[in-house]
């Protein structure tokens, strides 16, 4: 089938390769011109596992191609997925800004049926909104001619395991309102040979955002039970896992740490807020889901105070940056909130990241990188881990310990058995760990 997906960011890139891969012919759309000209020539603009390759392998089979022209890929393709960002307002609401643009591009260009499928995360009735505006954009010559259709398909991959989540998903839902949609969607995904959770499109649009809100509820829910469990002397590691069998609640998601971060989950929290409030309710568990997450950062800062006593020109080396393993994101990662809050107290920061240094530039100043955690460690009077990447877990932390001016580690991600770190001459400071 020939699909055009308009965004070729984290989701919109992703899922081009990934179409591309199960047969389809698709046609990547993006406004940015530098990074249309840079995907053309084979340059993926993000770090994501196995996704250079397979892009590339794609596009020497002319199975996906790049444009910056909507009109181009309006006028190829039957199906057109909008994947632009959704950033957040001021007030938390999701900025519609670009998926309107988009629908009126699609709109002005079209010359014959399509099928306009969201792919973005959007609030409910956003469906409504961009059926609407397709018809009022149309031109005139064609009004009451073509046909078209609008349908909700979002999109669960995580970054880092993007292109396996995207190949192997729990379910693929769509939302339609016409049996031809319902169709193309479901010949799209065939390919996948996975459950497909068909429905409207307001429910498929709910289903995204009570799904990233149950999420970050989880991970909310696992971060106060750690507070609990380091006042009364309780192990979360040990608590979460003993929860976790049981198979209605399940292990994964429980995982306390510095606080979920990244381009969903504190963004799609905000809008599903802003939607029930709309809607006349006030989702009040949801925000204080939200006040848990913002306070994991700050009672970690205070941790790290109480333990240093003085912070003014301590010098404090941050392992890991990107809001979680496997990405360069570093979008809402909790690492810039830590940061800013202890320079703010006057600590002079050292950090490490195996791939996030250069976008940690783009937003954070006056810190010293450096080329792996042993250079980090040296003449640090403490260590924050902020990101569990995989080379992470095999430290040589002897040497570590010695190269620094005091062996103080603060485990923002409870990576570490804390036994042997404290064998390995730290004073160890996890997170829900029963250590006061
Ligand atoms: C996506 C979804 O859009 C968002 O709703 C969801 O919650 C997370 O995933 P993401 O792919 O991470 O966002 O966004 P980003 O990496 O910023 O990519 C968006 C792309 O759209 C960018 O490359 C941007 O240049 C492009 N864009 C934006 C357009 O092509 N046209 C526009 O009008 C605006
Ligand atoms: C999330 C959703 O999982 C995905 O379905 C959706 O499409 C986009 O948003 P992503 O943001 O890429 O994916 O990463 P995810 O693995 O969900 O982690 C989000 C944040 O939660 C990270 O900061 C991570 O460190 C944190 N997290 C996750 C925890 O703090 N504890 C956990 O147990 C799990």
């Amino acid at each position: 089938m020939n699909i055009a997906i308009v965004g070729s960011g984290y989701v919109g890139l992703v899922s081009g390769v990934c179409l591309a891969s199960i047969g389809h012919h698709i046609i990547c759309v993006d406004n940015d011109k530098e990074k249309i000209a840079n995907l053309k020539k084979g340059e993926v603009p993000i770090y994501e596992p196995g996704l250079d390759e397979l892009m590339k392998k794609l596009m020497k089979k002319k199975k996906l191609t790049f444009t910056s022209s909507i009109k181009e890929a309006a006028k190829k393709a039957t199906v057109i997925f909008i994947a632009v960002g959704t950033p957040s307002k001021k007030n938390g609401d999701a900025d519609l800004t670009y998926v309107e643009n988009v629908a009126r591009q699609i709109a002005v260009n079209m010359d014959s049926y399509k099928l306009i499928v969201e792919k973005s995360t959007v609030p409910a009735e956003t469906g409504k909104r961009i059926e609407r505006t397709v018809k009022l954009n149309l031109p005139k010559k064609y009004r009451g001619k073509i046909d078209f259709d609008v349908a909700s398909n979002p999109e669960f991959l995580r970054e880092g395991s993007a292109i396996e989540d995207f190949m192997n998903p729990d379910r693929v839902v769509i939302g339609v309102e016409s049996k031809k949609a319902e169709e193309l969607l479901r010949e799209i995904y065939k390919p996948l040979k996975t459950r497909m959770v068909v429905t409207n499109i307001n429910s498929a649009e709910m289903i995204k955002h009570a799904s990233n809100s149950f999420l970050a509820t989880k991970i909310s829910f696992a971060n106060a039970v750690a507070q609990i469990c380091d006042r009364v002397g309780a192990d979360i590691l040990k608590v979460t896992e003993g929860m976790g069998f049981d198979k209605r609640i399940g292990r994964s998601f429980l995982n306390a740490g510095v606080g979920y971060g990244g381009s969903c989950f504190p963004k799609d929290v905000d809008a599903f807020i802003r939607l029930s409030e709309k809607s006349g309710y006030q989702f009040n568990l949801l925000r204080e889901v939200r006040n848990v997450n913002e306070d994991q950062k700050a009672s970690f800062v205070r941790l790290i105070e109480d333990k240093l006593w003085i912070v003014k020109d301590k010098v404090i080396g941050v392992l890991g940056l990107a809001f979680k393993p496997d990405t360069d994101d570093m979008r809402n990662a909790p690492a810039v909130d830590i940061i800013k809050m202890l320079q703010q107290e006057g600590a002079k920061i050292r950090a490490y990241d195996p791939v996030s240094v250069e976008n940690t530039k783009k937003i954070l100043k006056k810190i010293t990188y450096c080329k792996d955690p042993y250079a980090l460690a040296k003449g640090c009077d403490c260590l924050l881990l902020l990101t569990e990447w995989d080379e992470f877990e095999k430290l040589d932390f002897k040497k570590i310990g010695q190269s620094m001016r005091q062996a103080i580690f603060f485990d923002g991600r409870n990576l570490y058995n804390k036994d042997k770190m404290e064998s390995l001459g730290f004073e160890y400071h996890g997170l829900g760990r029963g250590v006061k």
